[in-house]
């Protein structure tokens, strides 16, 4: 069995290495440029178009992420890229979803117990009692009930603070009131204090991050995007601080990465910018999930995460 892997800016001997320990007859390389040498599985995160054009001999395409935007893109800007029966499946949770649920709990409780405006009072060396949030009405509504946020939902309402999910699909979930489809987009945002994003960027979800969603949101509320830029209209966010509508904004993600010195996103104090890092691509789990899986499909089993193409995640 042939593996061919590609991830740019990573150790890939290491990664070579864990996949070769994983899986002891593989026959692994890095792809680099020219190579059209036939493969079994592909091992890739955000590949360029010349690898996988023409590979019909590939059983599978695992992508190095939760996300699978960029290789999707890859298909609609050069159509056939990815091959006809291959499967394209995603890293899920891999380690991530506790990460995700870190970095998420640990701005929401910021927010909550107003840790910014106290660390403000503190360089003024000011010894001042600030008016709690009420918790009744600290509404955090998590969008997408996936891998990633259910997890995130289902912590943060052991916090005791009111938690909505939305998603695609209907979903019962314990403690968290649920809503689904874009007619309940709206009761969704209705009045929440904090708005996760959690969703997959998909032709449905891009811009969903606009000033229609943060006007529905209470007033003086927060901004969590932990999922793509492309979700974000930058300018609304903008304007939504400058009126007060938003009283701060966490950023992980970010239309162009690395973020451009020049952004006005670095110049305002209420949004605080994190690179990209809120869950990241485990080595050690991935390998071990894509191993099992791998072996799964050569016995001919069925495996999970599987992309569906047309919805796009
Ligand atoms: P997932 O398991 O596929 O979950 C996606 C969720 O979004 C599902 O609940 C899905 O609904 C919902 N959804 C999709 N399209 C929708 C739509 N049009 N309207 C309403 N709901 C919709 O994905 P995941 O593993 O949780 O990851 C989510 C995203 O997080 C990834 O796609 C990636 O972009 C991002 N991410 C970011 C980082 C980072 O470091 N910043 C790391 C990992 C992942 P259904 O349940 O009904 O299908
Ligand atoms: C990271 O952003 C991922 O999609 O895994």
């Amino acid at each position: 069995m042939k593996i061919l892997f590609y991830m740019p800016h990573t150790d890939a001997a290491a990664w070579l290495h864990d996949l070769a320990r994983a899986l002891p007859e593989a026959h692994l390389r890095e792809w680099q440029q020219g190579d059209t040498e036939p493969a079994d599985f592909a091992v890739v995160w955000r590949p360029p178009h010349e690898m996988l054009a023409g590979r019909d001999t590939l059983r599978a395409i695992f992508n190095l992420g939760a996300g699978v935007d960029a290789i999707l893109a890859l298909e609609r800007e050069h159509p056939g890229t990815l091959p006809r029966n291959a499967p394209l499946i995603r890293l899920e949770d891999t380690g991530m979803a506790v990460q995700m649920t870190e970095y998420v709990t640990h701005a929401v409780l910021r927010y909550l117990r107003r840790f910014d405006e106290y660390q403000a009072l503190q360089n003024e060396r000011r010894w001042q009692v600030l008016e709690p949030h009420p918790r009744a009405s600290f509404t955090v509504g998590v969008l997408g009930l996936g891998v990633l946020g259910t997890q995130v939902a289902q912590t943060l309402a052991t916090f005791g603070l009111p938690v909505r999910g939305y998603s695609r699909s209907a979903k019962q979930i314990d403690g968290i009131a649920t809503f689904a489809g874009s007619e309940q987009f709206d009761a969704f945002l209705d009045g929440a204090k904090v708005l996760v994003n959690l969703l997959p960027h998909t032709p449905d979800t891009g811009n969903v991050l606009n000033a229609r969603t943060f006007a529905k949101l209470a007033r003086g509320a927060y901004l969590i995007n932990v999922a793509r830029g492309a979700h974000l209209v930058e300018a609304d966010l903008l304007d939504a601080l400058a009126s007060g509508q938003l009283a701060g904004a966490t950023l992980d993600v970010f239309r162009e990465e690395p973020l451009p010195a020049d952004h006005p996103f670095w110049r305002e104090p209420r949004i605080t910018i994190t690179p990209h890092v809120s869950a990241l691509t485990l080595r050690e789990e991935s390998v071990g999930q894509i191993a099992r899986k791998i072996e799964a499909l050569m016995r001919g089993e069925p495996v999970s995460g599987i992309v569906e193409q047309e919805r796009g995640y």
